[in-house]
């Protein structure tokens, strides 16, 4: 990935999360995976996920196995930087959230909130991309089923809430191992798959495609163009054929 952010020469590089294997059972799996990204050819921006600082709960009513563990946050922050944070490029706004965050009651969960408030206020009439690690639904806005894949039906409601003044385009997310591209009620949900591996059938259900790769976004003016790219070097990956398979939590 080195190799390729240096070959586009790339504004930015961005991580959807899920930076370590299994930071939550390890967590000095953060500080070596920081270590792996230095040098960078380009300015670096990372997001949290569930492998790195725990997980939020699909629903007040479903906990999750392992929540989101305030000192882990702390640990990524030190690490990585930011959790939440925007950039603005050539004309857009792009707002980056700790999808980690969304129902887990903590603290940041609330500064979070407090901070896209104040977010929302400076977009103005910019168009929008958001990045987090979680899809925010499957198909609709509206699903309810609760599920450990995506965005929390309350917390997804308050946050489409926020961001229904703005001019949001695209929303670019991490998490799932699949690839999928759909334009839904006027904005681009991209579900971008992992750089490292993709789940067999018989531990994940197919949803998107079952890929490797990264996201190319390209900013210019009004316009956006997406390209999922899979450069020289990077395999498909299976994760059943992982040596390190046993080692993960979840
Ligand atoms: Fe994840």
């Amino acid at each position: 990935m080195r190799d390729y952010a240096t070959r586009t020469a790339a504004d930015l590089t961005v991580h959807l999360g899920d930076i370590t294997l299994d930071g939550a059972s390890d967590p000095g799996q953060l500080d070596s995976a920081r270590a792996m990204c230095l040098p960078w050819p380009t300015p670096f921006r990372f997001l949290p996920g569930n492998h790195d600082v725990g997980d939020n709960p699909p629903s007040p009513e479903v906990p999750c196995k392992r929540p989101v563990e305030p000192s882990l946050l702390e640990r990524f922050r030190s690490n990585f930087g930011p959790d939440y944070w925007t950039v603005f490029v050539e004309g857009w706004f792009i707002i980056g959230l700790n999808a980690q965050l969304f129902g887990s009651g903590i603290p940041s969960e609330t500064e979070q909130w407090r901070w896209l408030e104040h977010c929302a206020a400076r977009a103005g009439k910019h168009p929008v991309v958001l990045l987090l690690h979680k899809p925010l639904f499957q198909n609709t806005r509206e699903d309810s089923i609760p599920h450990i894949r995506y965005v929390p039906l309350a917390p997804r409601g308050r946050l489409l809430r926020l961001l229904a003044p703005l001019d949001l385009r695209l929303v670019l997310s991490g998490h799932t191992h699949q690839y999928l591209d759909r334009m839904i009620e006027g904005v681009r949900h991209i579900w971008i798959p992992s750089t490292a591996f993709f789940l067999p059938d018989a531990d994940q259900e197919r949803v998107g495609e079952k890929v490797t790769g990264l996201g190319l976004l390209e900013l210019s003016c009004e316009y956006f163009r997406f390209d999922l790219v899979c450069p020289d070097g990077l395999a498909r990956n299976n994760f059943a054929d992982q040596p390190f398979r046993k080692l993960l939590h979840n």
